[in-house]
Order: structure tokens, then C-alpha cells, then sequence
């Protein structure tokens, strides 16, 4: 349980004063009565409404993003375009940050959320989470490069693990890669050992979660109960 002042400044990513006027100007109710207190506690089970808007009273979100172009993956761009200026206002709360990075031309499935610890889990180098691409190359594969890919490839003094690499077209210039590190722009880093340069990449599935094919680039929505129990497991 939260107190209701400390709730609306996070979710609504306003200060605890500007709460706090807006329950001294009955503006806030839980559960379809006006509250006038800013220290009535309330939690994930109650229904809060202020300004007439739903509040998402959860006490961690988990966000997927079909991330575009030209973004970058930070809380803080220093300039830059976030992933995190892309959220619609009312997904916007105090705390939320990408989870894993994608480069600044990669595009697809970025997860965002606010839960730190459960960031740290999946991001940890021991995990291994498998995460799945498409690429578009500059020159075909060829067996080698595949063979290349699936034994652990040697990058500078990295022994990289085993990859997956699938043609996906005729001429063998769209593939899906699937690795299970995030290395410092380690796709594009594993292409060009072949002499092969990544002209587009986009990430279409996070371990067990998939990219929704309904989210265009820069839209955003909270993960299914179902697929937030699957990422918990
Ligand atoms: N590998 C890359 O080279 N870039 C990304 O954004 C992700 C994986």
C-alpha cells in the first residue's frame, strides 16, 4: 500500500505538491469516492481516477516498444530523442528506463519499465536471454559465415557464444540472428569480421516475448498479464 500523494506523483511523474493540490481540490477518488487525504493509502487493487483519467496504480510497469530510428535507448538523451520522450503521456511515470540497449538506427522491441531489480535479472550477463533479430546485409551470406556464427565466433579478444544465423530470402541478404549476449554492437560487429555491413536491424523478440505486430514504429504498450508472467518466470 502507498500513500495516495506519493502514488499520483510517481505515476502521473508530478511533485508530491502538485498531489497534493490535486486532492486538496477534489480531484482524486479511489474506488468512486472523492478522497481528500493525501496520506489515505491505496494500492494495486484500487481504481483511482484523477482529473476524470484512470491512474495505473501498479506498482511496476512493463512497457514493449516497437522503437524507431533515430532514438536512442536512455532515460536521459542529453539532446537526443529517448525512447522514453516516445511514451504516450499517460504511460509516462517516474522511474522508467529501457532495459537493454538497441543502437540509435536499430529499430523493434525495446522493453521499458521501472522495475530495477527485475532489470537487473534479465540483463545480467549470466542469464543468456535469447534475443532474436532480422538484419538486412550489404552481401549474401555464405556457409561459412553461418558456420562462423553457429561455433562462437572469436571478436577482437572476445570468444562470443554460439549464434544462430537463418536466411530469410532468395539472395541470402535477410537473415534472422538469434544471440544470447548484448555485446557492444555485437551484430554489427560480427557481420563486418565477414566483410559484411548491416544496413538495417531490427530486434522481434526479448526471450520468450515477441514483437507485436500491431505496434508501429514508436508506439508502445503494457505487456499481457500472460506475457509479464512468462518474463517473471
Ligand atoms: N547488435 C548491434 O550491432 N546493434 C544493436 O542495436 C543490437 C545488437
Amino acid at each position: 500500500m502507498e500513500r495516495l500523494d506519493k502514488l499520483l506523483s510517481s505515476r502521473l511523474n508530478i511533485t508530491r505538491k502538485q498531489a497534493k493540490e490535486l486532492i486538496k481540490n477534489e480531484k482524486v477518488s479511489v474506488n468512486g469516492k472523492t478522497v481528500k487525504s493525501a496520506d489515505f493509502k491505496c494500492g494495486d487493487d484500487d481504481e483511482v481516477v484523477a482529473d476524470s483519467k484512470r491512474i495505473n496504480t501498479s506498482r511496476f510497469v512493463y512497457i514493449m516498444m516497437n522503437k524507431p530510428k533515430g532514438v536512442i535507448c536512455a532515460s536521459d538523451g542529453k539532446g537526443d530523442k529517448t525512447v522514453i520522450d516516445l511514451l504516450p503521456e499517460d504511460m509516462k511515470r517516474k522511474g522508467l528506463f529501457p532495459a537493454g540497449r538497441l543502437d540509435k538506427d536499430t529499430t523493434g522491441f525495446v522493453l521499458i519499465t521501472d522495475d530495477g531489480e527485475f532489470a537487473h535479472n534479465i540483463l545480467s550477463p549470466k542469464k543468456h536471454i535469447e534475443k532474436a533479430y532480422t538484419a538486412l546485409l550489404d552481401k549474401p551470406v555464405n556457409e561459412n559465415v553461418i558456420k562462423d556464427f553457429e561455433a562462437g565466433m572469436s571478436l577482437g579478444e572476445e570468444k562470443l557464444l554460439p549464434a544462430r544465423l537463418k536466411t530469410l530470402n532468395e539472395n541470402n541478404t535477410e537473415v534472422e540472428i538469434i544471440i544470447s549476449q548484448g555485446i557492444y554492437h555485437q551484430i554489427k560487429r560480427m557481420f563486418l569480421k565477414h566483410g559484411i555491413t548491416v544496413l538495417e536491424l531490427k530486434r522481434t523478440s526479448l526471450g520468450s516475448l515477441t514483437l507485436d505486430k500491431n505496434l508501429k514504429e514508436g508506439e508502445s504498450r503494457y505487456l499481457t498479464e500472460e506475457e509479464s508472467a512468462k518474463i517473471h518466470s
